[in-house]
């Protein structure tokens, strides 16, 4: 809960100072962040495609936890550009692109549990250094799920050009 204070307390120290260095240092975070996070999903998508080993499983499981630091990150900076470093809160929240991307992102955040879930449970085998027990059907669907990932992903690049352009307002 602090930590969250101490937070507030500087983005809003950014946000009083108007300081452009910051907001191109969030801009240069928020695109290296989204290219972390694409790679990190086509990772997940080609491994999955492999035969599963022990060091596949190893790989898809630390791709995992990039996909979601990536993703908390992202979050995180890119609601301190929304409300601190672009074109003000009252533009994004208004703006259809911005709206529907950020519902895309929270779609497919949520959606991602699903992968998550079973590449936690991998973590025992793969420590041990063994090949997860999972069915073929589970992979199929796992894959399908990250495939879904990657086409929200085009979308919402889409929006964030037309929203960044103040276009379908
Ligand atoms: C997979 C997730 C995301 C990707 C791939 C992504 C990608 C991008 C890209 C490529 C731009 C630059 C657009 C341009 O200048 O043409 C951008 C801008 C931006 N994004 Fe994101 N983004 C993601 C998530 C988010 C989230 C979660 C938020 C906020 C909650 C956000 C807020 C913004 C803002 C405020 C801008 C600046 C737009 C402007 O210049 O007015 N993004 N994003």
């Amino acid at each position: 809960m602090r930590r969250i204070g101490h937070c507030a307390i500087v983005f809003a120290w950014f946000g009083a100072h108007n300081l452009q260095p910051c907001a191109t240092l969030f801009a240069f975070l928020h695109h290296l962040l989204a290219f972390t996070l694409v790679s990190a999903l086509a990772v997940e998508f080609i491994l999955l495609g492999q035969e599963l080993s022990p060091a596949t499983a190893r790989r898809i499981v630390l791709a995992d936890a990039v996909l979601g630091a990536a993703a908390g990150l992202l979050l995180v900076v890119g609601l301190a550009r929304v409300f601190f470093f672009e074109k003000g809160a009252a533009y994004y929240f208004h703006s259809h692109a911005f709206m529907t991307k950020f519902s895309v992102f929270i779609a497919v955040s949520l959606l991602s549990i699903i992968p998550t879930v079973e590449f936690l449970r991998w973590r025992k085998p793969v420590r041990d250094g063994q090949v997860p027990a999972v069915s073929p059907e589970k992979l199929r669907f796992i894959k399908r799920v990250i495939h879904g990932e990657i086409g929200a992903v085009v979308i919402i690049l889409l929006c964030a050009a037309i929203m960044a352009r103040g276009g379908w307002v």
